[in-house]
C-alpha cells in the first residue's frame, strides 16, 4: 500500500518547478495570515480586557468574534471565486486582512474593535479555502498533495510566528504600556504580512482551470506550459475542456448521485477535522497543561513546544502525502489521535499530573499534523468539479468553521460541567473527541478514494464513472 510512487511530472516534458513553487508560496501566504490572525488574539486578550475593562462575556466575544467572520468569509468566498476568479478573491481576502490589522490597532471602543476583528475573520474564512483551492488548481498532479500541504505548514508557521511577535512586543514595555499600547502593535503587526500578500498576489496569474471555464484557453495554455510543460499542457487542456463539458455548473449538481458522495465526504471530513479537538489544544493549551499540573511558565513553554511539533510533523505529511497517499495518512493519523486522546483522557480521569502526560498531547499533535491537518485540506481541494469547486469548498469550509466555533465554545462548559467532573474528572472532553476519531477512521476507511497522482479531471470523472477510480494519471501530472 505504501510503495513509493513517482512524484515528478512527465519525463521529457519541461516544466518549471520553481514557477509552481513560487505560485504556491504566494498563495500559501494566505495560510500564513490565517494562522497569524487566528492566534494573534491569544497574546493580546489579557491587555485588551484591562484596556476596555471587559467582563467575562465581553472578553469571550472579543476573542471569538473573528470566528463569526470566518463563517461568513468561508460562506461567500466560493461563489465569489467561481464568478470572479481565484486570484481576485484572494486579493479581496488580502485587503480585508490589511483593513482589519490597521483598524483593530486603533479602535476607540469595543464595538469598533469587534467590527475590525470580524472583518479580519472574513479574510481568514476566505483565505482558508482559497489558498488550498488555488494551489490545487495550479499543481501538477504528482505533487499536488505536497504543494497543498505547504499551505498547512504556512498556517502553523503563522501561528508560531505570532506567538513570538506577541512575546517580543509584550517585552518592549511595562504592564501599563502593554495595556495602553502593546496590544495595538500586536494586531497592527499583521499589516506587514498582509501588505506583502497583496503585493505578491499581483504577480501571480489566474488558475488555468478557472480560465478554461471562462473560455480563456490561450491564457490557460500559457500557464499550463509553465506548470506542467508544453507537451502535457495540450493533453491537460483537452482533459479540462472535456470534463468541464460534463458539468452543468450549478450547486444542485453536487447533490446528484455520484457527486453527492463527494459533497458528503467533503463535509464529513471538514467537520471531523474540527470535532476531533485540534483547536481545543490550539486555543486552550496552557489551561490544559495547568490542569495537568504544570506551572504558568512551563505551561507557556509547553505551548510553544506544541507549535514546534505541529510544524515539524506537517513536514512529514509534505514528504509522504504523494507517496503513501491521502488515505493511509488519514487512517493512521486519526487512529493515532484517538489513541493519544484516550491516554490523555485516562490521565485526566485518574488525576495524573506527571510530566510524561505531555507525551499524549504531543502524540496527538504529531498525528494531526502529519495527517488530518493538511490532508483534509488536500482532499477537499481536489474532490469537487471545477465549475462549482469554489462553492462546494465553501459549503465544506463554512461547516468546518462552524464546527470549530462549537467545539471551542463548548470545551470549557464540558470540561467544568459538575456532573461530568464527578463521573469523569476532567477526562470527558478527551474521551468524546477520541470517539469522533473512531468515527473518522470509519469514514476514511469506507469512503475516501485514493487521489494521489490523479489529475483533478480524473478525480472528477471517477465520481461519475466509478469504474475509473483505479486508473493512473498520464505520467503523474
Ligand atoms: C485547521 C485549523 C487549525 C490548524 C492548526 C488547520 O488545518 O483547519 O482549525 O487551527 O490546522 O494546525
Amino acid at each position: 500500500m505504501m510503495s513509493p510512487q513517482p512524484t515528478a511530472p512527465v519525463v521529457g516534458n519541461r516544466y518549471s518547478g520553481t514557477y509552481v513553487l513560487r505560485l504556491t508560496f504566494v498563495a500559501a501566504l494566505g495560510g500564513l495570515l490565517f494562522g497569524y490572525d487566528t492566534a494573534v488574539i491569544s497574546g493580546a486578550i489579557g491587555f485588551l480586557r484591562s484596556h476596555f475593562t471587559l467582563n467575562a462575556a465581553e472578553t469571550g466575544w472579543a476573542a471569538a468574534s473573528a470566528l463569526v467572520g470566518c463563517v461568513i468569509g468561508a460562506g461567500f468566498a466560493g461563489e465569489f471565486s467561481d464568478r470572479f476568479g481565484r486570484k481576485r478573491a484572494l486579493l479581496v481576502s488580502g485587503v480585508l486582512f490589511l483593513v482589519s490589522a490597521v483598524w483593530s490597532a486603533i479602535p476607540e471602543t469595543t464595538a469598533e474593535f469587534v467590527t475590525a476583528r470580524i472583518i479580519g475573520g472574513v479574510g481568514i474564512g476566505m483565505a482558508s479555502l482559497l489558498s488550498p483551492l488555488y494551489i490545487s488548481e495550479i499543481s501538477p498532479a504528482g505533487i499536488r498533495g505536497k504543494l497543498v500541504s505547504y499551505n498547512q505548514l504556512a498556517i502553523v508557521g503563522g501561528i508560531l510566528v505570532v506567538y513570538f511577535v506577541n512575546y517580543l512586543i509584550a517585552g518592549l514595555g511595562s504592564e501599563e504600556w502593554n495595556i495602553e499600547r502593546g496590544w495595538r502593535w500586536m494586531f497592527g503587526s499583521e499589516a506587514l504580512p498582509a501588505s506583502l500578500f497583496i503585493l505578491a498576489l499581483l504577480t501571480i496569474p489566474e488558475t488555468p482551470r478557472w480560465l478554461v471555464k471562462q473560455g480563456q484557453e490561450d491564457r490557460a495554455r500559457s500557464i499550463l506550459d509553465k506548470t506542467i510543460g508544453p507537451g502535457n499542457a495540450l493533453i491537460e487542456l483537452h482533459a479540462i475542456r472535456e470534463t468541464l463539458a460534463l458539468e452543468g455548473g450549478t450547486v444542485a449538481e453536487l447533490f446528484r448521485p455520484g457527486l453527492r458522495k463527494a459533497m458528503l465526504l467533503g463535509v464529513a471530513l471538514a467537520i471531523l477535522q474540527q470535532i476531533t479537538g485540534i483547536n481545543v489544544f490550539m486555543y486552550y493549551a496552557p489551561e490544559i497543561f495547568k490542569q495537568l499540573g504544570s506551572g504558568v511558565d512551563s505551561a507557556l513553554l509547553q505551548t510553544v513546544v506544541i507549535g514546534i511539533f505541529n510544524l515539524t510533523f506537517t513536514a512529514v505529511a509534505i514528504r509522504t502525502v504523494d507517496r503513501w497517499g491521502r488515505k493511509p495518512l488519514l487512517l493512521y493519523g486519526s487512529a493515532g489521535m484517538g489513541i493519544s486522546l484516550l491516554g490523555l483522557g485516562a490521565a485526566a480521569y485518574f488525576g495524573t499530573t506527571a510530566g510524561w502526560v505531555l507525551i499524549f498531547v504531543l502524540g496527538y499533535i504529531a498525528c494531526f499534523a502529519m495527517s488530518v491537518g493538511p490532508v483534509v485540506w488536500v482532499v477537499i481541494s481536489e474532490i469537487f468539479p471545477t465549475k462549482v469547486r469554489g462553492r462546494a469548498m465553501s459549503i465544506a469550509t463554512l461547516l468546518l468553521w462552524t464546527a470549530n466555533f462549537l467545539i471551542s465554545q463548548t470545551f470549557p462548559m464540558i470540561d467544568e460541567d459538575p456532573w461530568l467532573v464527578t463521573h469523569f474528572n476532567h477526562g470527558f472532553p478527551f474521551f468524546l473527541y477520541a470517539a469522533f476519531c473512531a468515527i473518522m477512521v470509519f469514514v476514511v476507511r469506507l469512503s475516501v478514494p485514493e487521489t494521489k497522482g490523479k489529475s483533478l479531471e480524473e478525480i472528477e470523472r471517477s465520481w461519475l464513472q466509478p469504474g475509473m477510480t483505479g486508473r493512473k494519471s498520464r505520467g503523474g501530472r
